[in-house]
């Protein structure tokens, strides 16, 4: 079965052609990035006018390298939710003309079930169930896969996400956006003892929630103190400890919650998951605790349509489909 994708959630828009759930035909991705670099973050209407201007084309394109026509389709899928409702309501609307004009089914898929399915896509073999932490500007949770359209959030951030935490601690030092990757380039030149941390907990409850924000005010105030006084701040050592922090509040929890709960297999997803000390931190503890590790290459960690075409082809099985009354949404249960 081959599904046409389509991701607008944030600011990539994106177009993928899907065999099956597993196989990549195609995956053009345009990104926004340079439109809303000068504004220090994303800017909400100028994403979605993006969106709109670009889906089309990326629509063709992804046929074209896929090398198919619009008849080789067979259903149309878009994510539905959570992200920028403006910019969401671009891809939902044209996936839903689309599918009306192909008279194709239509297949809405969560913004985060399309992350974690990221994963089926780099790993043909791996089905769940298995655990997931899913790391990305937005959302920060860690969820059992019980299967492919069973899904239970065990935890989640309470107040910034992940890459909220990683992009404001960027901002404030001066290094763009969006911060995670610059923060990552920097950090190896760091010691990341070089400063200690906070690394908050949530203590009522659930110990598989997280909070991010006080993390992110310390790195804040170490640098405005440094502003402010003239004294040394050490910009290697602050992002390195930064991104130990980070890495060790998430693969902490994430081992615990594998323990608990008795998986062996432990994936990784979202934008974050690019980050190479998480990405080490994992695979060391994962091998020390003799448990299999699944993280999708850089290219399908950040937001791409193909993660939706392979997620829409289970839930497709699932008949979850949707007719033209289909809407977007800003947030969404799991
Ligand atoms: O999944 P994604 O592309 O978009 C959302 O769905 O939110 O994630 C974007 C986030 C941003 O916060 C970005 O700074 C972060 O992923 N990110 C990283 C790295 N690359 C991207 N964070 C840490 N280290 C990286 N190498």
């Amino acid at each position: 079965m081959r599904i046409l994708a389509f991701e607008s959630s944030c600011d990539e828009t994106a177009a993928a052609v899907v065999e099956d759930g597993r196989t990549i035909l195609s995956n053009e991705i345009f990104s926004q990035v340079a439109l809303h670099e000068i504004y220090g973050g994303v800017v909400p209407e100028i994403a979605a006018r993006s969106h709109l201007e670009v889906i089309s084309l990326l629509a063709d394109r992804a046929l074209e390298k896929a090398g198919l026509g619009r008849g080789d389709i067979d259903a149309v899928a878009c994510t539905y939710a959570p992200g920028l409702i403006g910019a969401v309501l671009v891809g939902v609307n044209f996936a839903k003309s689309a599918a009306l004009a192909l008279d194709k089914p239509l297949i809405p898929v969560h913004h985060i079930r399309g992350h974690i399915a990221a994963n089926y896509l780099a790993y043909p073999d791996l089905e769940p169930p298995f655990l997931c932490l899913a790391i990305s500007g937005g959302n920060t949770m860690l969820v059992d896969v019980r299967g492919y359209t069973d899904m239970r959030i065990l935890g989640q951030t309470r107040d910034d996400a992940a890459g909220e935490c990683f992009d404001k601690s960027a901002r404030v030092l001066g290094l763009g956006y969006p911060g995670g990757k610059p923060i990552d380039d920097l950090s190896k030149q760091g010691d990341d003892r070089a400063y200690d941390l906070p690394r908050p907990a949530v203590n009522d409850g659930n110990p598989y929630d997280m909070s991010f924000s006080g993390l992110k005010t310390a790195v804040v105030n170490i640098v405005h103190h440094a502003q402010q006084t003239g004294a040394a701040l050490d910009e290697p050592g602050l992002a390195a400890s930064l991104c130990r922090a980070v890495s060790e509040m998430l693969v902490g929890r994430t081992m615990d919650a594998a323990k608990a709960l008795g998986y062996e297999r432990i994936a990784v997803a979202g934008g974050v998951a690019a980050n190479s000390r998480i990405r080490a931190d994992f695979e060391a503890a994962c091998n020390k605790a003799g448990k299999a590790l699944y993280v999708p290459p850089l290219r399908l960690c950040g937001d791409n349509a193909a993660m939706i075409g392979a997620q829409a082809y289970y839930e497709f099985l699932a008949g979850h489909t949707a007719d033209s009354s289909l809407n977007a949404y800003a947030t969404m249960e799991l």
